[in-house]
């Protein structure tokens, strides 16, 4: 018989999450999550509909006026802007450099797109002009970027390809879910059509919303697509002349109307989800945006000189990697995977391992969001250099949190 007492209330042990993302969420994020529901249409709600819209803005940089969440996680985001930019056949261009990239080529691949891609070795980036000549050869309607590629820890330049993708009229996206908020990124001045984002790294938030915003160039192609459904349609509604967008969910044309005047009906907005994502805005618009970028840049730093201080590699081109992970050698005597699960259990810190050609090769540790600060950076290396000499990998004891100190003096 079916027993419920097998089933209490959910108690998760404490963790300190320094992996490449999910981070603990910074308790006002969760203490907003925490606030009673209210109706869809409430003007209360949708109050903070337009809020988020402002506060989002400004994370993103950018004027534009359609700066939404799609509810789900950043892959819903991605699907979300690929599946409504790209009609079947469209061409669209896809560096990669890493899993993210791939992923882009699943999806568009999906959206029924002629994928066309360009390759660096993982721990490398693409130049501007590799991406430039691979536009003029492929001539695509869209270009699909990470801008970093959490699997590697790396940081893809971005600043110059706008204003190439403007020259050879292509539309310009990136996914931004492991970059936003811990790295510059500058939409506008970039020249970005749309971009996708996750809260559950540099924002310090919970996975679940992706806000994405769209340029106005973005907007017409999307609005060309427009369809309203059966049901709440009126004479005043009329279809765009282009390909409708294959997915109901995803219709970034819907979910427009639905965040515009309008509020035409489509999905019943997270409301919890969006009360995470209004506080995480929140949080680093107060502390200031380029601080948290800062910051990031700063804890970072420490704990790549704390790992380099124990002996230990960091993985990749350090030139062009996220302020906030860090990619490191996996020792050849030490096992990555005992490491890993002995931190868990004896120290309750959880740091990442790595996916395709570097799985098994690199640990990724984070920094980002709430555990971008001091005392998670020397926990985390004060406990790694322990299991690694209880491993018998020999470090000189006290020289990662030297090193890592060094930085942080040097910073005050
Ligand atoms: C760069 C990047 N894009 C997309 C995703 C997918 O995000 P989600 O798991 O929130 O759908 C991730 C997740 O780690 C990511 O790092």
């Amino acid at each position: 018989m079916f027993d419920i007492q097998q089933y209490p209330q959910i108690n998760p042990p404490q963790r300190l999450l320094m992996g490449p993302g999910p981070i603990n969420a910074d308790p006002r994020v969760l203490r907003a999550m925490a606030s009673q529901l209210i109706g869809q249409y409430d003007p209360v709600m949708t109050g903070y509909m337009n809020e988020v819209m402002a506060l989002w803005r400004e994370i993103f940089c950018t004027r534009n006026r359609w700066t939404m969440l799609v509810d789900g996680t950043s892959r819903a985001g991605i699907e979300a802007v690929l599946v409504s930019a790209i009609r079947p056949g469209d061409r669209v261009l896809v560096p990669v450099f890493g899993r993210f990239g791939h992923l882009l080529c699943e999806i568009a691949r999906r959206c029924r797109a002629e994928v066309h891609t360009i390759e660096v070795p993982w721990g490398e980036v693409f130049s501007a002009q590799q991406i430039e000549d691979a536009i003029k050869q492929v001539k695509p309607r869209l270009l699909l970027t990470v801008q970093g590629d959490t699997s590697t820890t790396m940081l893809q330049p971005l600043a110059e390809l706008g204003d190439i993708c403007r020259r050879h009229g292509v539309l310009f996206y990136t996914d931004a879910t492991a970059s936003l908020g811990g790295n510059t990124l500058l939409s506008d001045d970039w020249g970005l059509d749309a971009v996708s984002a996750g809260l559950q790294k540099c924002l310090g938030g919970p996975s679940g919303s992706a806000p994405v915003p769209l340029s106005a160039q973005m907007e017409e192609v999307i609005r060309r697509r427009k369809c309203v459904e059966q049901g709440i349609r009126t004479v005043s509604h009329n279809d765009g002349d282009d390909e409708m967008i294959y997915s109901n969910y995803f219709d970034l044309g819907m979910i427009m109307d639905y965040w515009g005047p309008e509020r035409l009906n489509h999905h019943t907005e997270a409301t919890s989800m969006l009360f995470a994502a209004r506080e995480c805005a929140r949080i680093i618009l107060e502390e200031g945006l380029d601080n948290t970028i800062a910051r990031h840049a700063l804890h970072g730093r420490a704990l790549a000189a704390g790992i380099q201080g124990m002996g230990l590699e960091v993985f990749g081109s350090q030139a062009h990697r996220m302020n906030n992970v860090l990619g490191v050698v996996i020792p050849a005597q030490v096992h990555g995977e005992e490491v890993r699960s002995r931190l868990l259990q004896d120290f309750h810190i959880e740091i990442g391992t790595s996916f395709g050609p570097l799985q098994g090769k690199i640990w990724r540790i984070g920094t980002m969001g709430y555990n971008a600060r001091k005392d998670c950076v020397l926990q985390t290396l004060t406990a790694l250099e322990a299991v690694l000499n209880k491993l018998g990998f020999r470090t000189t004891q006290g020289a990662a949190m030297q090193a890592a100190w060094d930085i942080y003096e040097g910073a005050a």
